[in-house]
């Protein structure tokens, strides 16, 4: 992961110097998580390939993940100020300039998705799913149904389960979409993106979790956003108490159909346990 790091670090090295530049570098280094990477590298090493195989692919995802919360911390969306742990894009370089960083760093991962291997019928296939599953049929569409669901009184459990799927799920099941692509495993997919699907749902909840629960300090973000902005979450629809069990449980389904697969489960295990118990 360090190596992962210093490599991120220097993705940028080749655009050309201005301010969207400095403020996509900003918001790319300010200290993610760096999960949906850790997913790609874990299911490789599943699959008994090296994490250097992937790097592209990762950084092209978390390139999309980090557009993805630049724009939604925007005053017109979220209207958030703080971002890991810093002040969120917008607040640092102005709307402006947060909308255009988010631009370039959408429109940069499809330049590294086009060379992620030396396949290029691999490269072709990373390159779609990218596109399918950060627009207007994955990610954006999920931001689209989690706008409309501020205006509804009364969301089900499976609108909002729907509204997580798309909005969080998505993007997450890339990791492991990209992996087995790579290592040429893509019969599996149907399974991954099972796995995905489960992985984004307790995600999002935890998300929504954390948001009353945690501390602006531990989370690196604002927390009672969801309150502020009238969103639904897990915890206004069904409880917190009930909304841990649900994370916990998709947690475990997803376990479950990861070790039907003929791989070593070991390195993605690890990383199950660790969002199980995730503090951020
Ligand atoms: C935040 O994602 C947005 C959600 C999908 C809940 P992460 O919690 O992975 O954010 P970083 O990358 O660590 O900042
Ligand atoms: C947004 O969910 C997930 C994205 C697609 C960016 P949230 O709005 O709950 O994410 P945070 O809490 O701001 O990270
Ligand atoms: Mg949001
Ligand atoms: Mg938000
Ligand atoms: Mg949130």
């Amino acid at each position: 992961m360090n190596d992962f790091e210093e490599y991120l670090s220097h993705v940028l090295d080749d655009v050309k110097d201005s301010k969207v530049k400095e403020a996509m570098q900003y918001s790319l280094m300010a200290g993610g998580k760096r999960i949906r990477p850790r997913l790609l590298f874990a299911t490789l090493k599943a699959y008994g390939m090296e994490e250097t195989k992937g790097y592209r692919a990762a950084a092209a995802i978390e390139m999309i993940h980090t557009y993805s919360l630049i724009h939604d911390d925007l005053p017109a969306m979220d209207d958030d100020t703080l971002r890991r742990g810093q002040p969120t894009c917008h607040m640092k370089f102005g709307e402006a300039i947060a909308i255009l960083a988010g631009d370039a760093l959408l429109t940069h991962a499809f330049l590294l998705a086009t060379s992620a291997t030396d396949d290029a019928e691999v490269n072709s296939a990373i390159t779609y799913v990218l596109s399918d599953y950060a627009g207007a049929n994955g990610m954006v569409l999920g931001q689209m149904k989690d706008l409309e669901g501020e205006s509804k009184a009364d969301l089900t459990v499976d609108e909002l389960k729907d509204i997580h799927f798309y909005k969080t799920g998505k993007l997450l099941t890339l990791p492991m979409l990209c992996a087995s692509y790579i290592a040429h495993q893509q019969e599996d997919n149907d399974a991954w993106k099972k796995i995905g699907k489960e992985i984004g749902l307790s995600f999002q909840i935890q998300d929504d979790i954390l948001d009353v629960t945690s501390t602006v300090e531990e989370l690196g973000k604002n927390i009672n956003s969801d309150v502020d902005n009238n969103k639904h979450t897990y915890v206004s629809v069904i409880g917190i108490d009930n909304a841990k069990k649900e994370a916990e449980m998709y947690y475990e389904n997803a376990k479950e159909t990861m070790h039907r697969l003929n791989l070593n489960p070991e390195a993605l295990d690890e990383i199950f346990t660790m969002l199980v118990n995730r503090k951020n």
